[in-house]
């Protein structure tokens, strides 16, 4: 079986190793969603990972609204990504860009009519530029925009291509657009998006279809995350739904599918402050894994030992670190060398400084 610091084939992308830095949205972008060149420094110190999956990246305006994330719909964007990618290159590394869309958890100060599966209001406050707002109600996305929502992840997708990334990962993860038509407590269409779990996967495939057609199912990643109840979204069902997308995506061929579980018991967790036992079901990951035939990376809580044992025992072929890259670029070579990790602070994660970005040694 590989370990941890063996090379590994993702379609298109070789990396140097299966330890794979999570995407992490860091606020370091412009308000008008243009990298910063205090990002190409970021991301040349996280190089060593075997792969990079950038922060969250918006494909529209309308999938847009987080405070100081970059965009990939517009040609600046696009010119701001390069030195970015050329950075982690120079290096000898790989990064690939996340893209977003962000569903109903886009604020109406950011745009004016946000989309869900159905009209529907996310628990909570979104994070605006004059504050805290309390979430807005999103409108139902009738069917006949879907062509022009695929178009976007399309044309999004082309745009990270001409960037220089390496191929791109469809956020499906972490109740945004696409988790939002995946589960059962957001989505009440009656159409043919919504009800069955068929019909409300369609969605997921046909952007993963589309995106795999304009970069290559080889450059095509999807992150899920099936087994917690985040920004309001859950399932009735979780287990049968996300063993049916793991199906579904295996027969996309896509180069890796990355789901997000933290482990059981472990309460750890960045935004789902408010889990209780009851939303911690036994892991689904294991049964994903036996119906997806690619390659399957793992993330969430893991340390190095937990996930040099994971890799070992052939449950996973790589997994993805968040957190514990923020604070230790060189996290490869502490893993490999058993040295400590500088812990996180979560006071620096979405600051627009250079202090707790790119100060760590
Ligand atoms: C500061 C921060 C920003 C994050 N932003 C994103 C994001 O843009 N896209 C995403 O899919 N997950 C995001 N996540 C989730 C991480 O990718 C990861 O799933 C989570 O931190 C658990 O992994 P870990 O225990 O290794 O940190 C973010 C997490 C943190 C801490």
């Amino acid at each position: 079986m590989p370990i941890l610091f063996d090379p590994i084939q993702l379609g298109a992308i070789k990396a140097s190793n299966r330890i794979i830095m999570a995407p992490m949205s860091r606020s370091r972008a412009t308000k008008d969603h243009i990298p910063t060149p205090m990002m190409i420094e970021y991301y040349r110190q996280r190089a060593t990972a075997g792969l990079i999956i950038s922060e969250g990246t918006g494909i529209s305006q309308e999938g847009m609204g987080f405070p100081y994330a970059p965009g990939i719909w517009n040609k600046e964007q696009v010119e701001a990504w390069k030195p970015i990618t050329r950075a982690v290159h120079d290096e000898g590394g790989k990064i690939i860009c996340q893209l977003w869309h962000m569903g109903r958890t886009v604020h109406s100060s950011f745009y004016p009519s946000p989309i869900s599966a159905s009209a529907t209001t996310a628990p909570g406050h979104a994070h605006t530029y004059d504050g805290k707002k309390a979430y807005v109600q999103a409108r139902a996305l009738p069917v006949d925009e879907i062509p022009r929502l695929l178009n976007d992840y399309a044309k999004a997708a082309q745009n990270a291509m001409n960037s220089g990334f390496d191929g791109v990962q469809i956020h499906a993860a972490n109740g945004y657009l696409i988790d939002e038509f995946l589960r059962d407590s957001s989505n009440f269409r009656q159409d043919e998006y919504g009800g069955s779990i068929e019909n409300r996967l369609r969605l997921l495939i046909e952007i993963t279809q589309r995106v795999c057609h304009e970069v290559g199912s080889d450059r095509t990643s999807v992150r899920l995350s099936p087994n917690e109840r985040v920004q309001g979204v859950f399932d009735s069902n979780a287990k049968s739904l996300f063993i049916a997308a793991s199906q579904a995506l295996s027969r996309e061929k896509i180069n890796f599918l990355e789901v997000r579980e933290p482990q059981i018991g472990n309460k750890d967790n960045y935004v789902e402050k408010d889990l209780t036992e009851a939303d911690y079901h036994p892991p689904i990951f294991p049964s994903m894994r036996e119906n997806f035939k690619g390659n399957f990376v793992i993330n969430g809580t893991y340390n190095g030992q937990l996930a040099q044992k994971i890799v070992k025992a052939g449950q996973v072929d790589a997994v993805s670190f968040g957190r514990p890259f923020i604070s230790n670029p060189d996290l490869v070579e502490k893993i490999k060398t058993g040295k400590p990790f500088v812990a996180h602070d979560s006071s620096i994660w979405y600051t627009q400084d250079e202090k707790g970005y790119i100060d760590f040694k």
